[in-house]
């Protein structure tokens, strides 16, 4: 499909890691990003096959386990951003400046980034990198289902809620629904397992996401949604943050 580098995301809760692991390592993919698990699962093996390893922080302490087990970056990601959060409730700009004064690997900032500005922010943190997800959902290569798209441009800043925080143990955050009402009613008093099996244990993300089903589906989204307003290709994305950033940074001196 490309020539270019592309890495591999593995979220070490799906069942199917050992299986995405084995063939990232096999196929020697340059960069893979395990989160939401034990940072050594696959560091070791990936380091030895010449592959970069990142991996997702949601507090200090799990920063300073993934570098001791070896990654090359972490990314420390606030409750600010869409998909999966830890229910540690840390937001961007609390947990980047600590992870980055803990740690002595590059820091990648995630969370609620969606523009030149936000990435300007997250490097006078100390991030070395961002990572965005909200924003590159609504571009038109992205496979998430139109309706889903058209959902991001319309959502302003209180259009998500995260659900999941008393009782999963994970959280997740989506766009604001019918779905969504019910898990916040029904996190009161479901217990972890059931909880986690509702928001996530079938397929909701895929018919929320892809089929677009999203009434009765978690579709999962950023804080940022409220500063999106197109649906671009992913490579004008790109091009506007090159040219915003540079206006951004030179822009810094006057409004102080
Ligand atoms: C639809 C969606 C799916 C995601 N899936 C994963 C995932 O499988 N593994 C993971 O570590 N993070 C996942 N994330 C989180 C992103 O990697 C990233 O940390 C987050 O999107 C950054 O915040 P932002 O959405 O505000 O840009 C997902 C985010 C979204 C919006």
């Amino acid at each position: 499909m490309t020539n270019k580098p592309f890495g591999v995301s593995i979220p070490l809760d799906a069942k199917v890691h050992p299986e995405i692991a084995r063939i990232a390592i096999e196929e020697r993919v340059p960069i893979v990003h395990t989160s939401v698990g034990d940072p050594r699962a696959y560091t070791q093996r990936s380091k030895a096959a010449g592959m970069k390893v990142l991996h997702t922080a949601f507090c200090v302490r799990h920063a300073l386990v993934a570098e001791a087990a070896g990654v090359d970056a972490v990314i420390a990601s606030g409750v600010d951003g869409g998909g999966m959060l830890s229910s540690m409730g840390l937001t961007t700009m609390a947990l980047v400046p600590q992870v980055v004064d803990a740690v002595k690997i590059p820091v990648i900032a995630g969370g609620g980034i969606a523009d030149a500005r936000g990435i300007a922010a997250c490097f006078a943190l100390g991030a070395e990198g961002v990572v965005m997800g909200t924003r590159f959902m609504a571009t038109q290569e992205c496979p998430v289902h139109p309706r889903v798209k058209e959902a991001i441009v319309k959502a302003k800043d209180t259009d998500t809620a995260v659900v999941g925080r008393a009782a999963a143990g994970i959280s997740l955050r989506a766009l604001k629904s019918p779905f969504v009402e019910t898990a916040l009613e029904l996190m009161q008093t479901m217990d972890k397992e059931k909880m986690a099996n509702f928001l996530h244990g079938g397929g909701q993300i895929y018919r929320g996401l892809i089929e677009g089903d999203m009434e009765n589906n978690p579709a999962l989204c950023g804080l940022s949604c409220g500063l999106i307003s197109d649906i671009p290709e992913a490579a004008q994305v790109i091009e506007r943050l090159v040219e915003e950033f540079a206006k951004v940074v030179m822009g810094m001196p006057k409004s102080l």
